[in-house]
């Protein structure tokens, strides 16, 4: 009998999970559906699994740098001491601020609106576009990986690839057409610069990183955390290091986004004009640990609803077989390569079976340690 129990009782469990995630993947509502229903206890499945409750700092001897590029124009001192500023915040906290980096304040505004009418448009209208075909040009769901983590969070997303081929205008929402196409531009012309900038502080041709096709693919993701009536009990973005080269993110003034220092987790403030930029577990795959991919995580909270935007610049969507390994020209006798080569193809692959996890997709592809 007791036996039977403690057999059956974690099935049921189990079973009840799948299918209320189910359910609610199936009536396509999303969190903010939840939310406009009224509901004031959040579905279990929210409930958040992994253990990330390191402390939290707020007077930090350490904070999220903010680099001016006001200073790249002409003064060729000015650009070297926001390479610095750049190589210094990408080889240790992995997360710094840019202001000045010609994005208009307007086109920022707008599409932190274009992305807020999305969400705020007619369910049915918005039913219509939920899928978790990736084929698709834009995919709006409730969490890429909400059948593989083991906790859901409490945010909305929808993403579509911008470059390198511009879907077709149909195929984006006409609440927010425009402003993706005028934003994706500006920030792939942002990602550009960085890139140089990142070549640079690396002390490669200020083009190595663009000519290696870093900036050859722009997915905008763009999410939406409805107001949380728990928010203890979940996340808005469960612990993860971003599979890609390098994000370029939006965030309206809500708060929530800290990442990991030294153990503990650092806000990022929002910075009125400032865009975030994080090296991705890419680029620190091709550094060679040079530039450290730092895990980061979005508070789940009761003010909102907040919205950003993460440009994610990563390959893989022409190039299938393109292979990435640790760059040669940062390669000696005393740094030799820690990775093996991948293609970006298959590292997606590897991350997504893997789901947010806490330990970051890199580490698969680790040489084994020759002495
Ligand atoms: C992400 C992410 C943070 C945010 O999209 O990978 O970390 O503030 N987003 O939305
Ligand atoms: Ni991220």
């Amino acid at each position: 009998m007791v036996e039977t129990n403690s057999i059956a009782a974690p099935l049921k469990v189990e079973y009840d999970r799948a299918s209320e995630v189910k359910a609610f993947d199936e009536s396509k509502v999303g969190v903010k559906g939840l939310v406009d229903y009224g509901i004031t206890q959040i579905p279990p499945f929210f409930y958040k699994s992994i253990c990330d409750d390191n402390p939290v700092v707020n007077d930090a001897q350490f904070s999220i740098p903010i680099i001016d590029l006001g200073g790249l124009n002409g003064d060729p001192f000015g650009r070297k001491e926001i390479v610095d500023r750049v190589r210094e915040a990408s080889e240790n906290g992995g997360f710094f601020q840019i202001v000045n980096h010609s994005i208009p304040e307007s086109v920022m505004e707008e599409m932190k609106e274009g992305v807020r009418r999305f969400y705020e448009q007619d369910t049915e209208v918005k039913k219509a576009l939920y899928t978790r075909d990736f084929t698709k040009p834009l995919v709006y769901n409730t969490n890429n990986n909400l059948y593989s983590s083991p906790s859901a969070d409490w945010r909305d997303t929808f993403l579509v690839r911008m470059a390198p081929d511009p879907p077709n205008l149909e195929d984006l929402p006409l609440v927010c057409r425009d402003i993706l196409v005028e934003y994706s531009k500006q920030v792939m012309k942002v990602g550009i610069l960085m890139f140089e900038l990142i070549s640079e502080a690396l002390g490669l041709n200020p083009n190595h990183l663009h000519d290696i096709d870093c900036t050859e693919v722009l997915v905008l993701l763009c999410h939406y955390y409805p107001p949380c009536p728990q928010p203890e009990l979940t996340m808005g973005v469960t612990k993860h290091v971003d599979i890609d080269f390098l994000t370029i993110l939006l965030q309206d003034d809500i708060g929530g986004l800290q990442v990991l220092n030294n153990n503990e987790w650092v806000d990022v403030s929002p910075h009125p004009g400032a865009l975030v930029v994080n090296i991705g577990d890419l680029l620190q795959l091709i550094t060679n640990d040079r530039f450290k991919s730092v895990e980061h995580r979005v508070l789940a909270s009761q003010k909102g609803p907040r919205v950003s935007i993460a440009g994610f610049f990563n390959s893989g969507v022409l190039s299938t077989s393109k292979l990435y390994g640790p760059i040669n020209e940062l390669l000696s006798e005393n740094n030799p390569p820690k990775y093996r080569e991948t293609t970006v193809k298959d590292y997606i692959a590897y991350s997504s079976r893997k789901g947010l996890n806490g330990i970051k997709p890199s580490e698969h592809f680790k040489l084994a340690k020759t002495e």
